[in-house]
């Protein structure tokens, strides 16, 4: 099966097998079946945070698990890995619930939000999820994890790292809330959001500005294939960061509360000479220097080389390495 539209980059490859499960019930008749035992298994969300290198061998899923339902009146909300994410944003508020409005038109299902700790303008999905359901891929074996059991850190999680490739996540619970309590930490949103009629200020009137906000920067897979930010915004320490600034005063960083500093990629790569650079079929974003897109017909190998390229000038001027933020997918020689 061609696995060309199940990835935002729109990268050429194939899966061995593809299931496309959409119950609890299917999912285990899927996994415990004789017919795939002992072969691999991958798991594939909205497949916007994905590089597929090449072809998958094996049993590629697709979770389609769908069903959005409030569990407590105090705002705990249940919603299957299936359901697009930011219907579930949208969804959410227009019920009168509150707490997702900074993470607004992210692309992804939300089954995938967990993997990479789906983050925007000051809000992590760790910082609202309880608890996830996910089932072992290797026997089927269901488990419930705690939020603290998710190993969450920026753009991480133990599924994304330490337990990589063995769990598939089939459901998740956030907590929502009431009362408009609005994460305003990022400077364009807080002077966007205060320039709102006094009646829109509030978290529908916050999600239509972050959406606003993605819209004027991020390029819409869509029209222009892409994985949203391709590195992570690096974390250096306050020498380092001393170092850059005697050189670059107007360098872009961010102070931790671990005394580190994290800088915008984005800043480095643009500094670097990329932004709005191409190269064959591939470039960084003119609007956002972070976004690497695909203009049509690149492999996922011309991603990867392309990447590298990026990463090795801004080694070079920075002395500061970039690290890939997409997981990598799929067999390392090229597709046919
Ligand atoms: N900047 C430049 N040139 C660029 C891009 C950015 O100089 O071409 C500098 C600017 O100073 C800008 C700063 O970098 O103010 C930060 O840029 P931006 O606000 O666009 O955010 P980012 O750090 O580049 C991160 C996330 C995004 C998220 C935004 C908003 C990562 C890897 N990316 O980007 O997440 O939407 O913040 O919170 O942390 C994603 O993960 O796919 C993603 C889009």
């Amino acid at each position: 099966c061609s696995l060309d539209t199940f990835n935002t980059l729109r990268l050429p490859a194939r899966a061995e097998w593809l299931a496309e499960p959409a119950s609890d019930a299917a999912l285990v008749a899927l996994l415990c079946d004789t017919r795939w035992a002992g072969l691999p298994r991958t798991v594939i969300g909205g497949g916007s945070n994905l590089v597929l290198r090449g072809d998958i061998d094996g049993l590629v899923i697709r979770p389609c698990l769908r069903g959005l339902a409030t569990l407590s009146d105090d705002g705990l909300v249940e919603v299957g890995a299936g359901e697009e994410w930011d219907s579930v944003v949208a969804r959410t508020l227009a019920a009168g619930w509150q707490g997702l409005e900074n993470l607004s038109l992210i692309p992804g299902s939300c089954g995938a939000a967990p993997v990479q700790n789906i983050g925007a303008y000051g809000v992590e999905l760790g910082d609202v999820l309880v608890s996830l359901d996910a089932v072992s891929l290797r026997d089927g074996e269901a488990r419930r994890f705690t939020a603290a059991e998710c190993g969450f850190a920026y753009r991480d999680s133990r599924f994304k790292s330490a337990e990589a490739g063995q769990w598939l996540i089939t459901r998740l619970r956030l907590q929502l809330r009431r009362e408009p309590e609005l994460t305003l930490g990022y400077a364009d949103l807080a002077e966007r959001f205060a320039a709102l009629p006094e009646a829109a200020r509030n978290a529908q009137g916050l999600r239509e500005i972050v959406c606003a906000l993605r819209r004027s920067k991020l390029p819409d897979p869509a029209e222009l294939p892409n994985a949203g930010s391709f590195f992570k915004n690096p974390v250096v320490d306050a020498a380092t960061l001393a170092r850059l600034r005697s050189t670059w005063p107007d360098i872009v960083a961010y102070p931790q509360p671990d005394g580190r500093a994290k800088l915008a990629a984005g800043w480095l790569i643009e500094r670097a000479g990329w932004k709005g650079r191409r190269e064959g079929a591939l470039g960084m974003h003119a609007q956002q220097a972070l976004v690497l897109v695909n203009y049509g017909g690149a492999t996922g190998a011309d991603v990867l080389a392309f990447a590298q390229a990026v990463r090795d000038s801004v080694q070079a001027l920075f002395g500061v390495t970039l690290e890939q933020e997409p997981v990598i997918l799929g067999r390392a020689t090229a597709t046919a």
